[in-house]
């Protein structure tokens, strides 16, 4: 097993930031064209010396494990960042101690850092429900797609 399959296998023992934030001022979902596997991202920011930065960010996944590492990671790495700051982060910088994204999984990066621009433009409303997850809106229609949410009794 590579370092980084080790190292993802670590952080996806205990995913940080995962759920859903009633209080976010921001929103971003997105999902990816080359598997189908979707990321909402929720940020908070607060106010320090003057500047507008990331409080907290927190992640639902309905996608591969590397996509969920590197957003564990991401969530983590944005705290006390600006939105400018958090907007010019590459795939391979959220994916801090992870290391370096092998090339197959280039796109699972790509997802995490798709879905925070897409909550630092506030491309989606913040979630007013408690009942408006993402797993709401993934609701299967054909019946075909069985859906298994993350247990973190199992972690
Ligand atoms: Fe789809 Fe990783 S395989 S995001």
């Amino acid at each position: 097993m590579s370092q980084f399959e080790d190292r993802a296998k670590e952080a996806l023992s205990k995913p940080q930031n995962v759920g859903e934030m009633a209080d976010a001022d921001s929103v971003g979902t997105v999902g990816s064209p080359d598997c189908g596997d979707m990321l909402r991202m929720w940020l908070k920011f607060t106010e320090k010396d003057g500047k507008k930065v990331i409080d907290r960010a927190s992640f639902q996944a309905f996608g591969c494990q590397t996509a969920i590492a590197v957003a564990s990671m991401a969530t983590e790495l944005l705290k006390g960042k600006t939105p400018e700051e958090a907007r010019n982060l590459q795939p391979n910088e959220l994916s801090g101690d992870l290391g370096p994204l092998p090339p197959m999984k280039i796109h699972c990066g790509q997802l995490v850092e798709q879905a925070l621009k897409s909550a630092l433009d506030g491309k989606d409303a913040p979630q007013k429900k408690a009942s408006d997850t993402l797993l709401g809106n993934l609701q299967p229609q054909s019946g075909k797609i069985k859906i298994v949410p993350l247990d973190e009794s199992n972690s």
